[in-house]
């Protein structure tokens, strides 16, 4: 794929599965071509997560910076957490493994993180200004938090406790099936969660997102909280278009 100015390249690194893409960065935030999907190794370690990442850009033939949205803190290309991925990551200095594999700048950013980048650009919170908040519900419970569209990282909102746990381990859309809870008693714990999230941070807006946002209607008219509430408009692709629109360091 040849490298041009307004295009990026990003991959998402989750559970199940590694996704990558080249991304149009300066009209919508579109893929350029489908996305390509590899299965996230087991056990997930740093080396042969590396390897996978090397097969994605290769299967892309891309020649160029590459973003990566992780699902962990990471600081300065560091990784600081581990809450849903192997714990060999931790003080794993990312940006250095990978760019020496690929030989190309690497920014590692958290995934939350990245999907609110992409939603902040292109989607649901493109020219607000304030205090938004990013959530995406799938797994794991990310978040992200923009001040008057800056980035504030490492946010991780879903690991507010409650009642002695995390308010991902209560809330998150993997606590619906795990519990088999209706779409009415999940809607009351995320409004508990929305509504720890306004005492805090007082969000003008909270953008809903992740793979429960793709049902949106069973559950987010059913919501009880101040804020604002909108739904996402990058669903599986949020990550890979955040860490690609953030591969280039301003
Ligand atoms: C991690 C976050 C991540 C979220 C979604 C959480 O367990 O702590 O860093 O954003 O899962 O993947």
């Amino acid at each position: 794929m040849p490298v041009t100015s307004h295009i990026g390249f990003g991959i998402d690194i989750g559970g199940s599965g590694m996704k990558a893409a080249p991304v149009n960065m300066s009209e919508s935030g579109q893929l350029v071509v489908e996305r390509f999907r590899i299965p996230t190794p087991h056990p997930a370690k740093p080396e042969a997560v590396a390897d996978v990442v090397v097969d994605l850009v290769r299967h892309f033939e891309w020649e160029g910076p590459v973003g990566i949205a992780l699902p962990s803190v990471v600081r300065n290309g560091i990784v600081h957490s581990a809450a849903n991925i192997d714990e060999s990551w931790i003080d794993v200095d990312a940006e250095t493994l990978f760019s020496s594999l690929l030989k190309h700048d690497v920014v590692v950013m958290n995934d939350a993180d990245a999907a609110g980048v992409a939603e902040m650009s292109f989607g649901a919170g493109a020219g607000r200004r304030g205090v938004v908040s990013t959530l995406p519900f799938g797994t794991g419970f990310g978040s992200s938090l923009f001040v008057d569209g800056h980035l504030v990282p490492n946010s991780e909102l879903g690991h507010l406790e409650f009642r002695g746990e995390s308010f991902e381990r209560w809330a998150a859309a993997s606590a619906r099936k795990r519990e088999d809870l209706t779409w009415r008693k999940w809607a009351r714990r995320v409004s508990r969660y929305l509504q720890t999230v306004d005492a805090l941070f007082s969000p003008d807006v909270i953008i809903v997102g992740g793979g429960a946002s793709k049902s949106a209607e069973n559950w987010v008219p059913l919501l009880e909280v101040r804020p604002e509430i909108v739904v996402a408009e990058f669903a599986n692709t949020a990550g890979i278009v955040g860490a690609a629109m953030s591969s280039i360091r301003s």
